[in-house]
């Protein structure tokens, strides 16, 4: 028999069921975002737990606390006249027929509250053995042992967001969905990944240091590293697939709109540059690149401010530091081959890590970013356009999901009405393609594209902004702003949206040798162990 919590003493849909504490029931072990199911005449409701509180019969009370010796006097008022409840939130009925259904009414008086069980958690957020392959458990609803699973088609169908303050476990959850969407196959990935975390191996924080597994540690055969400092990614132990080079040719107009408040440029040094490009197309930046002394010549020659031009020089200039880059006006590398080789791996439905190595500033990682972007992006549209010709499943293109760190430098409200990713974010998943942001301050992103985002993860947060920015166009926003605020500084999240049946609280899978096991090919340990059984 399971063990009642409480019970259901008042409240209303909007505000939220208030739960009469049994007295047996250990006050301490509740906490915020706990997993409970209100069993009503005809449903029951899974509900979170989103605040709790102290109550008395009677005000008198509270003006005699008892002494230790006055224990019997203790224990009858816990029988009737001192009490807790706590409010919990339903987030979904579940009819006799077992389909889930959005909350639309309540339990009546004194409906019991049970503690969720295993069963319900696999009834609801489904069973990550399914043959579908959808679902990847992502973690266990506080205090339980049962999976949680995202359902890993849903999500690819629209931009997702992973947020949470600095230190939370952003990257590794990111990591750990990554790795699901590559073992299942339900999209391929381009990875912009800032601090060479995802590929090889990364540092995990600790008592002592120790490193966990990349990527491409797990999956050797499905993941390329294309990196932009090969030097680096050798000192971490392997070399990389591919080098990046990149011709100036590559960089547009369009990307260095990204760069406007990296780079500290001004509108008119932007209408300037537009100005070269006028003339002399795909090759404006190598033609102002080399102008060095004649400047103000050249300004004249297309009609610019002669200081537009000069600041612009200014501040383009770092780009030739930056050993990567080519200048190709002589022809070689006019062709974006690097590119055109990353567009075939994910043709062939290989991921792709972009790694940065010792070139972590902001400037870079949007510049490259964008350039590359832009490209696939264009190379998507053409495929879909293709496949919408042909309406051949052959031609159908494959989902391609982009992670990018540091979300809201890509964004915010004034990139992300010029730059690509504002492009793809806003068009949502018509040519294939979607986001995953990660973010630590999520109230510097648009909020368009914020509520845009299909399926949040929210680990902690304590910026009042960055709450209100990640519940934009949620239901129920105020019972989740008192979870949100209530989480563990690491590895507990908030999931909510299009790929989770309700918004629930985890506390984050494990990324150890165990997960590495579950993410090997072939078949489990556990279903070896059952294989064995069957044949002795
Ligand atoms: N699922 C997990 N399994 C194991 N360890 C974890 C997990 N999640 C978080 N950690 C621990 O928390 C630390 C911080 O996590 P992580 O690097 O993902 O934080 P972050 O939110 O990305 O931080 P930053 O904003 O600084 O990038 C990790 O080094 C690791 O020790
Ligand atoms: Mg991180």
């Amino acid at each position: 028999m399971k063990k009642v919590v409480g019970h259901i003493i008042s409240g209303s849909l909007t505000d939220g069921l208030t739960m009469r504490i049994a007295p047996e029931s250990s006050l301490e072990q509740l906490k915020t975002g706990k997993f409970l199911s209100i069993v009503g005449t005809h449903h029951r409701f899974f509900s979170l737990i989103t605040d709790i509180s102290l109550a008395v019969t009677n005000p008198d009370i509270l003006l005699f606390p008892q002494t230790p010796e006055e224990a019997l006097l203790s224990s009858l008022l816990k029988q009737r006249d001192i009490y807790a409840t706590a409010v919990l939130k339903p987030m979904l009925m579940l009819s006799k027929d077992l389909q889930p259904i959005p909350v639309k009414t309540i339990p009546p008086h004194f409906a019991p509250v049970y503690e969720a069980d295993q069963k319900d958690v696999a009834l609801i957020f489904g069973n990550e053995h399914d043959t579908s392959k959808k679902y990847f458990n992502i973690g266990c609803p506080l205090d339980m042992q049962t999976p949680v699973c995202l359902d890993l088609e849903r999500l690819t169908e629209r931009s997702n967001g992973i947020f949470g303050k600095t230190g939370t476990g952003k990257t590794f959850l990111t990591r750990l969905i990554l790795a699901g969407l590559i073992k299942n196959e339900k999209a391929v990935n381009l990875i912009f990944d800032m601090h060479s975390e995802y590929g090889l191996q990364a540092r995990k924080e600790g008592k002592q240091q120790s490193f966990v597994k990349g990527l491409k540690t797990l999956f050797p055969n499905r993941v390329v590293i294309f990196s932009l400092d090969p030097d680096s990614t050798r000192r971490r132990g392997s070399n990389p697939d591919v080098v990046i080079t990149l011709p100036y040719q590559a960089i547009h107009v369009e990307d260095v709109l990204s760069l406007q408040n990296e780079l500290n440029l001004h509108a008119t040094a932007l209408e300037a540059a537009y100005l070269i490009t006028a003339k002399y197309k795909q090759e404006w930046l190598s033609t102002l690149l080399a102008q060095g002394e004649n400047l103000k010549e050249f300004a004249n020659t297309i009609g610019a401010h002669p200081e537009s031009i000069a600041a612009l020089y200014r501040k383009l200039k770092r780009l030739q530091l930056l050993p990567f880059f080519i200048d190709a006006s002589s022809g070689a590398h006019k062709d974006y081959s690097v590119i055109d080789q990353m567009m075939e791996y994910i043709d062939n439905g290989i991921n792709i890590i972009v790694e940065f190595g010792n070139f972590t500033q902001t400037f870079v990682y949007l510049l490259i970013a964008n350039i590359i972007t832009r490209r696939v992006h264009s190379n998507y549209i053409a495929k879909t356009e293709k496949f919408l010709g042909s309406q051949k499943k052959e031609d159908e293109p494959q989902k391609l999901m982009i992670t990018i760190e540091e979300a809201h430098k890509f964004l915010n409200p004034q990139a992300a009405r010029q730059t690509i990713f504002g492009i793809i974010a806003r068009e949502m998943r018509k040519y294939y393609v979607s986001l995953i942001v990660v973010d630590q301050r999520p109230s510097g992103i648009d909020e368009e594209i914020l509520s845009q985002i299909g399926t949040k993860v929210v680990a902690q947060l304590s910026d009042e902004k960055d709450i209100q920015a990640v519940l934009t166009g949620v239901a129920n926003a105020s019972n989740l702003r008192s979870i949100l605020a209530s989480l563990d500084s690491k590895k507990q999240a908030l999931l909510l949206g299009h790929a989770i049946t309700m918004p629930v609280v985890i506390q984050t899978r494990e990324y150890d040798e165990q997960f590495y096991r579950a993410m090997q090919d072939g078949v489990s340990s556990k279903q070896i162990d059952e294989l064995v059984n069957e044949l002795f």
